[in-house]
């Protein structure tokens, strides 16, 4: 373990470094070489560059497999591609739900999943992280299966990038997507990213293409063939937003300068776990079986993420109990007037994330202490 002082951000004694030489595509999907990660454009937007190239379905092999309930942008995004390619979405898609009484996924279901529906299934496309329950999927099992049945695989990243490690080329994902305006503190709306594992990048695959997407050394003497950059940064279409570059840059310094690993992932899980642990000493903590089993009378939560840390990241994402009762915006409202900065989930959910570069243990104790506070209220 490095020596973690969990009391003081890990970016306080930070000096940025002014000669720092890294370019923007340096990559919190780490693991990637840098052919293939391109810094560009929007997640969805990414998303459909992505699916335009390897979503390739036929009258066999045509279906998407996703979890229940993904992030909606990706619902519509999957739905629409299956449309343009002439399917039904309601049969196209195949979502994985969690059992009953359950909050989150088992990997064998999803593996069952993949087996039992495998030939027909033209790709595999999970979220690293489900943005609700903040489960993190097994990838590399989840992809090795869908490899074996033929498919292509596929993830959303959003919720995985810059916090917690990930192996996109050993893991022999084919392609990933994500945002980098959560952990990766580029500023709401701030330029995305994508990955294309190297094995394609000799394999050519239709591409809707633009400017930047071509060789650099000709790009500027503007010849009318197009002739892309090898590998992913050729999926580039637009010259991009300076002042977005800019603010990820400044926050990859950091991950840079710091260390996903080991420092940043410890950091996380000694945070988490910890915040985690004092949510559970709460009194008006459930835990999640017997929240599912029966509904409880009195307000309560559970926390629906998986307890096991190497099945998350940073979020804790808690349940508010009885469900539809309300007591979610109350307890919400009272943390954001005490300084705690969650996520509110309509209806019942709120998202609580240390995040490791500027979260400290007296946030994550501030934090128990105000949602106890909270219930108190709701219950005087
Ligand atoms: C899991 C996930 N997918 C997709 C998106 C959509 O991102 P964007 O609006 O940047 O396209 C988000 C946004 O929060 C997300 O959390």
């Amino acid at each position: 373990m490095a020596n973690i002082d969990l009391h003081k951000p890990l970016s306080n004694d930070f000096v940025v470094p002014t000669n720092a030489q890294i370019g923007a595509t340096e990559s919190l999907a780490s693991r990637a070489n840098e052919n293939e990660v391109a810094c560009m454009g929007t997640l969805t937007n990414n998303l459909h560059l992505m699916m335009d190239s390897f979503y390739k379905p036929t009258p066999d092999r045509y279906k998407i497999l996703c979890e229940a309930k993904a992030f909606p942008s990706d619902q519509y995004a999957f739905a629409s591609q299956a449309k343009a390619h002439g399917f039904d979405p309601e049969d196209a898609i195949i979502e994985v739900s969690p059992r009953d009484g359950e909050y989150t996924l088992r990997e064998e279901d999803i593996l069952a999943t993949i087996e039992q529906h495998g030939s027909s299934i033209a790709l595999v496309i999970f979220s690293g992280i489900q943005y609700y329950t903040g489960q993190w999927f097994p990838m590399q099992s989840i992809t090795t299966k869908a490899k074996e049945k033929g498919c292509i695989c596929g993830w959303d990243l959003a919720h995985a990038y810059g916090n917690v490690p990930l192996k996109l080329h050993e893991w022999d994902i084919d392609f990933a997507v994500w945002c980098t305006y959560k952990y990766g503190n580029s500023g709401p709306g701030g330029i995305a990213g994508l990955f294309v594992h190297e094995k394609w990048h000799n394999i050519e695959r239709p591409k809707f293409a633009g400017w930047w997407g071509h060789e650099l050394s000709t790009r500027f003497k503007m010849p009318p063939q197009f002739s892309p950059i090898s590998g992913a940064q050729g999926f580039q279409q637009s010259n991009p937003c300076i002042l977005a570059l800019a603010s990820l840059l400044g926050s990859l310094q950091i991950f840079k300068e710091i260390g996903m690993l080991p420092v940043i992932r410890e950091r996380s899980l000694l945070l988490t776990g910890h915040l985690e642990k004092l949510l559970r000493e709460s009194k008006y903590f459930v835990p999640p079986s017997e929240a599912a089993r029966q509904t409880p009378l009195d307000p309560c939560f559970t926390i629906i993420t998986p307890t096991d840390p190497e099945s998350r990241g940073a979020q804790l994402s808690l349940l508010f109990l009885p469900v539809g009762a309300g007591n979610m915006v109350k307890i919400f409202d009272y943390l954001a007037k005490h300084g705690v900065t969650g996520d509110e989930r309509e209806p019942d959910v709120i998202r609580l994330a240390p995040a490791p570069l500027y979260n400290t243990v007296d946030d994550c104790e501030a934090a128990a202490k105000y949602l106890n506070e909270a219930f108190d209220a709701l219950t005087s």
